[in-house]
This record gives structure tokens, sequence and C-alpha cells, in this order.
């Protein structure tokens, strides 16, 4: 019997490894056949560690399964799927899991992330043997008819990114990948990386086909050991068998892929950081223009993407640009990674078309808060995305209603507060963060940090309100046009979000009584 249990950093985090051991120790005493696969998660976080069993009806799942409950487990014979007080059914049927457009996160929780033979018996590669039938053009307007733009949070066209970077002259030129994933609450990079690294090595393929470059690099955040380990395993993998080196597929087009891993600052995600540090140096950001699709890494033609634009290429292809066009609405199309986190009862992935309401999300999907109480506040799109109140409840999850809202979609990350949560000290977060995490290039952002910082502690140690607030509101628009990137820019939208919409936890008699 085949059982499945997740080595994703977050199924770990809960025992995985344990339950995997229990799991082994247990079928050895009963003299069963057992064989243990190793799978990335399938982002019901709740869930975990979620164990699976192969059956001739399909994939049972139990969760939470604590090492504990592994004898019982077996005495009750979930090897062959029987009921059991931890049963959940098949997994594809859980709500959860059946509400959601798995395009992009397909494979999670289901292939072993190690194995080429899974990737390509899920219709892995496809996409690449396509992709070498066509000329760079057409692989470019495909992704523009698809619709997608940049998931790392920008949300820029990705065809027209590509279109400057194939038209940029020049004979040396790179595919570079963010995979500098810094944003609190955010998860949905790691998980591919860890989950199903081919789609990210197959898509960085199909791009630099695309805009004729023919070294790619992976940017990974030194805190991700795990996908480290797994995206290194499988480029040596696609290596061995064609899909990477000089002669890509027997075509004749190189492309190599190197993983560089950074040191830990959130600033080099910012991508030309990430570049400047690419190149050996301190993460400093550089003035744009020129743009990274110019003048990138090494001075040359590059095209940045995050982890989970890259590895929708192969999807786009695979399906057609107009089947994936076909979901979301507006000028947001195809799916949305959302990372539910922080305060939330059901914490995980949800992978659905643009469109759904935020509250339909934070509700329908995360089941409220963990501890009970009425959600209060949520910030979206990171640790410099706004605060939203449940009045933005009803807010359709795409790129332009939440711009028009004053706030931002960013890479998905969406992390809960309850109604004990503090929006002054949230506001004064904001602040201390960009000073800790700023490159220190520009003093917007280098000095404006720390006065705003300064500023919200007096408020928060009783200070006079008024005075402090009206120079944190002209601190936080200053950051907001004269910065040089989004650290210092957007870090007034957490600050000037707390104070339009939760006022109340900034007055003297709210302070007074804390
Ligand atoms: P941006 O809007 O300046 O650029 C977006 C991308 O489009 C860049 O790659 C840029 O080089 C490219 N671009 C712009 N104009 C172009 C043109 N005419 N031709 C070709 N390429 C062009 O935004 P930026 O500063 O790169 O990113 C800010 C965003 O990063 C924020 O909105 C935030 O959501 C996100 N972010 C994500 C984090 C994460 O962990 N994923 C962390 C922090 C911020
Ligand atoms: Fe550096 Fe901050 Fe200026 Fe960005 S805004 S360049 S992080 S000092």
């Amino acid at each position: 019997t085949v059982v499945y249990v997740p080595r994703d950093a977050a199924a770990l985090a809960v025992g995985a490894d344990v339950v995997a051991g229990a799991i082994h120790a247990e079928a050895a005493r009963r003299a069963l056949p057992v064989q243990i696969k190793r799978t990335g998660s399938r982002g019901l976080f709740w869930l975990e560690p979620l164990v699976e069993v192969a059956t001739p009806q399909g994939r049972i799942a139990y969760g939470p399964v604590q090492p504990e409950d592994v004898p019982d487990l077996f005495t009750a014979g979930f090897l062959s799927g029987a009921s059991h007080p931890l049963r959940l059914g098949s997994p594809e049927a859980l709500p959860y899991l059946q509400g959601q457009d798995r395009l992009l996160h397909a494979r999670l929780g289901v292939i072993e992330p190690d194995r080429v033979d899974d990737y390509l018996a899920t219709g892995g590669y496809r996409a690449l043997e396509q992709a070498l039938a066509l000329e760079p053009p057409e692989l470019v307007a495909q992704v523009q008819r698809s619709g997608l733009r940049g998931r790392g949070g920008a949300a820029f066209p990705a065809g027209i990114k590509w279109d400057t970077v194939r038209r940029a002259p020049g004979p040396t030129k790179y595919v570079v990948c963010n995979a500098d994933e810094g944003d609190s609450g955010t998860f949905a990079d790691r998980m591919v990386l860890e989950g199903d690294p081919f789609s990210l090595i197959e898509g960085m393929t199909i791009a630099a086909l695309a805009v004729g470059a023919t070294q790619g690099y992976v940017y990974l955040r030194v805190e991700y050991p795990h996908a480290y380990r797994t995206l290194t395993a499988a480029i040596e993998l696609a290596r061995a068998r064609g899909y990477l080196g000089p002669d890509v597929c027997g075509s004749g087009r190189a492309f190599e892929l190197e993983v560089r891993v950074g040191a830990g600052a959130y600033v080099c995600g910012e991508e030309t950081a990430l570049l400047e540090s690419l190149e050996g140096k301190r993460g400093l950001v550089r003035a744009k223009p020129p743009l990274p699709a110019l003048a990138g890494l090494f001075g040359r033609p590059t095209l940045v993407h995050n982890v989970l634009t890259l590895a929708t290429v192969p999807v786009i292809l695979a399906e057609g640009a107009e089947a994936y066009r076909d979901y979301g609405c507006g000028n947001s199309r195809g799916t949305l990674s959302l990372q539910l986190a922080g305060n939330v009862r059901r914490p995980g992935l949800v992978e659905k078309a643009f469109g759904m309401s935020l509250g339909e999300l934070l509700y329908d999907y995360g089941g409220g808060t963990a501890s009970g109480r009425p959600i209060r506040a949520v910030q979206v799109g990171g640790p410099l995305g706004a605060y939203l109140s449940p009045s933005h409840f009803d807010l359709p999850l795409d790129y332009e209603t939440f711009a028009a809202a004053g706030a931002m979609l960013g890479h998905g990350g969406i992390v809960v507060f309850d109604d004990t949560v503090d929006m002054a000290r949230m506001a004064r977060h904001a602040f201390a963060f960009c000073a800790d995490e700023s490159c220190g290039k520009c003093t917007p952002c280098r000095i404006g940090s720390v006065r705003g910082r300064e500023a919200l502690e007096r408020v928060l140690a009783g200070g006079p309100v008024e005075a402090e607030l009206a120079l944190v509101r002209e601190l936080a628009a200053t950051m907001r046009d004269a910065s040089l990137c989004a650290l210092g820019g957007m870090t007034a939208y957490p600050v000037l979000g707390a104070l339009e919409h939760f006022p109340e936890d900034f007055t003297a008699r709210a302070r007074s009584g804390r």
C-alpha cells in the first residue's frame, strides 16, 4: 500500500517527519508492506500532517495525524481507507479544495516533487515541447493573449515585459526568478518550490526560449532550506534528462539554471536590489530607468519574474492562452494564489479565479478567526499592504478594485486579526519594519521610517495625539511620494490605512485605557 505524507516545511513544522517514521515503524511491526511517498502539501494547513492512502477508490485522507494516532489508524484499517475519527474522505472532495481553481497548484500534495516521471505523468513538459516548435514572437504573443500579469505583486503585464526583453539588442540575456518571498503571511512560492519545482524550471526554460536567454538564476531566500534542497535536486534531474543544458530536448537551444541564496534582506526582493545581490554586491536599490528588461543583471537585458508568474507559463501553454484568460474578471485574468494566515481558523493556500470577494475568502474558506472572536482587520499584500476593515469585505479580489480602494492584492498574502488587535501598534510596526529593512539609499525611507516609528511610540506612551499624528501623516505621505522604491513608498499604506479605518485606536482616551 502506498501512503503519502507531505514533506512541505509547513507539514514538517507540525511533525510530518515523525508521523512518517511512526507509519514506517508500525507497518514493520505488523509486517505490512507499506511504501511511504513524500509529497508537497495541498495547502490545508489546519489538517497537517495530512496523510493520504492509495485505495482502489482513489486516495483517502486522514488528518491532522499525530504520531500517537498511528497504531490506532492501523488497527482501524486505514490502509484500506477504513473509517476512523480522523478520516476525511477523498481529499479532492474537501470543500476547501473542491471550490478552488487549481491550475497552477494542481500537483501540490499529489506528486513526489523530485521525480521527473511524476511530473511527466501529470502533463509536465508538454508545454516545453510546444514552445520548442514556436518562434519567439509567437510564444510572447501567447503570454500576451493569456492576460498574465506579474504575480510578485506589481501586476505588470507579463507579455509586455517579455516583448521588451525579446526586442532588447545584445547576444547575452538572462531570466531571473525572484524567489525571495519576504512578505508576511505568504508561502505560495515556497510551496511551488517544495511541491512542484519542475513547473518553475519548465516555465523558466520556456521564458528563456521566448526572450533569447541562455542562462537563468533563481534567487532564493536563505530562510527556505527545504526549498533549496528540492529545487537544486530537481535542477540536477532536469539536466540529467536533457531538459536543461547545452541542448534542451535535442533542439540545439541552450539553457542553464542555477540557484543563488540570499542573506535575509527583505529589500533584496525588490528586483534591482536582487540583481545587485546576484552580482555579488550589497543589496542596494538601483534607480529605474534603466529597466531591468533593458539593462538588468550585469547590465544585460533581464527578464525578472516571481516564482508564480514563471510557473504559470506551462499552464498557459498546455491549456491554451484563451482557456487561461477565461478565468478571472476585468483586467485581472487567470487565477490568484491567495495565502490565508494569521488569526484564521483554516489557514492555507486558496487558488481561485480573480473576482471572489474578500469576505468569501475569509469566511467560506478561512472559517473566521482561530480565536473565535470577530475579525476586525485584515492586511492584504504583505507587511506594506493596507489594513482593511469589515466594511471592505465585499470587495472582489482583483487588481483594479483593490487599487481603487487604496489597497493592493500584492503577492496574495492575507493576514487576519481579531478584535483584540491594537492598530496603533500595527502602524508603529510598519514604520519599524521599514526602518529595519530600509537599504538606506534614499532619505524619505531611511529617516522617515525612524521618525515615524518614534512619533507613534510617543502616541503609544500617551503623548499628544493630534500633533504626533499630523507628523505621522506628513511623514507617510512624503515616503509615499518621494521614496525610490516600493519599500519606503508603500509603508504609507498600512500607516495611513490604520489611521483612516481605525482612528479610534489612536485617540488619547483609547490609549489611556490600554
Ligand atoms: P513596478 O511597478 O515598478 O514594476 C513591476 C515590474 O514591471 C518590474 O519588473 C519592472 O521592471 C517591470 N516594468 C515596468 N515597466 C516596464 C516596461 N515598460 N517594460 C518592461 N517592464 C516593465 O513595481 P516593483 O517596484 O517592481 O514592485 C512593487 C511590488 O512588489 C509591490 O506592488 C508589492 O506588491 C510587491 N512586493 C512583493 C513582495 C513579495 O514578497 N512577493 C515583497 C514586497 C513587495
Ligand atoms: Fe532603499 Fe528605502 Fe529608498 Fe527603497 S525606499 S531605495 S529601501 S532607502
